[in-house]
């Protein structure tokens, strides 16, 4: 139990070397704040619901073959129904804050033009009932439900899109704008570039290198731009980024090159413009590891100014931290670590180390740092609330987080992925992320062992060692 000090502890080895833990309990900042994040699409269902227009998400699912047990993102949680108790419900597990999406086609159902009132009713209504629960709203802006006409227009690769989406932000700014709100603008531009637009594993389903770069960089501009709109709106709160991000590591003494690569492909493409104002040379083009588009290419799509726009300062920067990869000399990526029900990924809790860390070393003047994703799925789909697998995984990590703060790193906040089983993606509900077990029968909510074991780490503030 979080709140339950054990006595003694032995040093263990780490891929950092070894490390003697605090005999108490690992106590975190006064003030840390501790959540558990969701996402629109994943949770509301109500797809067609009060003038929400059509996203991407909704034409891929909708197309054989694409989602592993041919499911969509309705009814999901029912979450657009069933707000209101699971506020209540999160009020109960002690929650400090809520990570939240809102959906584009609801305030935009077109993905221009004026507002759907209807749809910003909602987000509304779900700010005010956390406000009057005591929880901290973090809203993110953008969670992968591209309105469709945008994507019939060309989608991220299209430069257009990145101006929508400041337009589209400037909308929700005005209408939350008392909420003092933690605001995210992009949620991990690099799976949606990556998995979206070149290897066609999500939505849109497009398959060209040459889309997964410009869609890079139009996302990191949109990020800009929207900032831009944040400080001219005058909206309260503070704003800034979620990357997804993951340690790399070389498998053998020639790997060193590639791994480097990797890293740039999987970590500095992103870090680099928005922390420094620059685009790493290593990440993209014909070498071991890089992505394969055109660097030219690329240069041109990024105007004068575009870097200034996207490094503009942030308040804060968020990161979603699920494991590592090996890499080989040829710049494949090989197992280093255990892999989860989701084959992608490889837990390894010291990498959160290693990256938190390396993050403040190697960017000095990065912002406050916030963790808005960690987690695991349960070891099979059978939907158990005995999940001891979670509640290990959640502890290590929550270790090696309190680890980094005792060395420095200036980490705020931290939220589990996710509160509730949802709609995973091209898994569907084969894949279970909650704390919290939903039926999707039923649609009864029960937490599991992590959930009430979360609620102790809460309020002891501290993880035992
Ligand atoms: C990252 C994404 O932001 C989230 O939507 C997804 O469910 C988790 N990873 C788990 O794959």
């Amino acid at each position: 139990d979080g709140s339950a000090p054990t006595t003694t502890a032995s040093p263990r080895p780490t891929a950092s070397g070894p490390w003697e833990p605090p005999a108490d309990p690992m106590a975190f900042p006064d003030g840390f704040v501790w959540g558990a994040a969701t996402s629109a699409y994943q949770v509301e269902g109500s797809t067609k619901a009060d003038g929400r227009g059509p996203s991407i998400w909704d034409t891929f699912a909708a197309q054989p073959g694409r989602i592993a047990d041919g499911s969509t993102g309705d009814p999901a949680a029912d979450h657009y129904r069933r707000w209101a108790a699971d506020l209540d419900l999160m009020k109960a597990l002690g929650l400090g804050a809520y990570r939240f999406s809102v959906a584009w086609p609801r305030v935009q159902p077109t993905g221009s033009g004026k507002a759907n009132p209807k749809g910003v009713d909602f987000y509304r209504r779900l700010v005010d009932g956390l406000v009057s629960r005591g929880i901290h709203p973090a809203i993110t802006l953008y969670h992968w439900d591209l309105p469709q006409p945008l994507q019939d227009a060309g989608g991220w690769p299209v430069r257009a899109t990145a101006q929508r989406f400041a337009d589209y932000a400037s909308i929700v700014f005005d209408a939350l704008h008392d909420s003092g709100a933690r605001w995210l603008t992009i949620n991990e531009p690099k799976t949606t570039a990556s998995v979206g637009y070149g290897t066609s594993a999500h939505a849109p389903g497009a398959d060209d290198v040459e889309q997964y770069a410009a869609a890079v960089h139009h996302q990191l501009l949109a990020h800009g731009l929207a900032v831009q709109a944040f400080r001219a709106s005058g909206a309260t709160g503070d704003i800034g980024i979620a990357l997804n991000l993951m340690p790399v590591y070389p498998t053998t003494d020639d790997a060193a090159a590639a791994t480097r690569r990797v890293d740039g492909v999987e970590n500095r493409l992103y870090l680099d413009p928005v922390l420094r104002g620059t685009y790493p040379d290593d990440a993209i083009g014909d070498l071991a590891g890089q992505i394969p588009a055109s660097r030219p290419a690329f240069d041109a799509l990024v105007h004068d100014g575009d870097l200034a726009t996207i490094s503009a300062p942030i308040d804060v920067l968020a990161v979603q931290y699920y494991g590592v990869s090996g890499v080989d000399a040829s710049g494949q990526y090989q197992q280093v670590a255990p892999t989860s029900l989701a084959s992608w990924q490889q837990v390894r809790p010291e990498g959160l180390y290693d990256l938190l860390t390396r993050i403040t070393a190697d960017y000095p003047d990065a912002p406050p740092l916030v963790i808005t994703e960690n987690g695991i799925p349960d070891p099979d789909a059978q939907g158990t609330t005995d999940d001891g697998q979670r509640l290990d995984f959640l502890r290590r990590h929550l270790q090696q987080a309190a680890r980094a703060i005792g060395e420095g790193v200036d980490l705020r906040q931290y939220y589990v992925w996710s509160l509730l089983d949802n709609f995973e993606w091209a898994q569907g509900y084969t894949q279970r992320w909650g704390i919290v077990r939903v039926d999707f029968d039923t649609q009864r909510r029960t937490p599991k062992s992590s959930a009430q074991w979360y609620s102790g780490v809460i309020r002891a503030n501290a993880v035992s060692p």
